[in-house]
């Protein structure tokens, strides 16, 4: 398939990629612009670990095309830094220890981050419903959900990115 122009925005900077129309999202982010932040882990929309934002929503980056984010705001883990420093959320996960192999906590902060971004003051049952699309086989999820707790009670300074 012939390859075409893509231009996408990441983490506020424009790139310019020739691809093959079938790329996912994903690949586009991990293999032609390096930000290998953001993990693959299933390719079967089930782990989360490919989670970034488009336009500060949580979005699965195995489950869109490339070609669909043109235009859009695209945010990874990289992004989220900012003048050298962590994010609260960031900054939240490595105070409660929450990950262990740390393979799930790209898409695990994203996630959570676009959950305060939609809703800075979640209830516990609403922190457990907004990672719900992210699995971590390690922690057992209640360090993560302290931690975004913890970031919306403004612990970690202001929550939005
Ligand atoms: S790699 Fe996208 S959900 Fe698992
Ligand atoms: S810390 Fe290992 S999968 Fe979550």
């Amino acid at each position: 398939m012939e390859k075409q122009l893509l231009r996408l925005t990441v983490n506020g900077q424009e790139y310019e990629l020739y691809i093959n129309p079938k790329t996912l999202l994903v690949e586009a982010i991990r293999d032609h612009i390096g930000l290998i932040g953001t993990k693959r882990g299933c390719d079967t929309v089930s782990c989360g670990a490919c989670t970034v934002m488009i336009d500060g929503a949580s979005v699965k980056s195995c489950s869109v095309l490339a070609m669909q984010a043109e235009g859009a705001q695209i945010t990874t883990i990289e992004g989220l830094e900012k003048n050298g420093k962590l994010a609260p959320i960031q900054k939240a996960f490595l105070d409660h220890g929450s990950y262990q192999c740390g393979f799930c906590a790209p898409g695990m902060i994203m996630s959570a981050q676009a959950l305060l971004n939609e809703n800075p003051a979640p209830t516990e049952w609403e922190i457990r419903e907004g990672i719900e699309g992210n699995i971590c086989r390690c922690t057992g999820y209640n360090s993560i959900v302290r931690a975004i707790d913890a970031t919306a009670k403004g612990k970690y300074a202001e929550v939005k990115s």
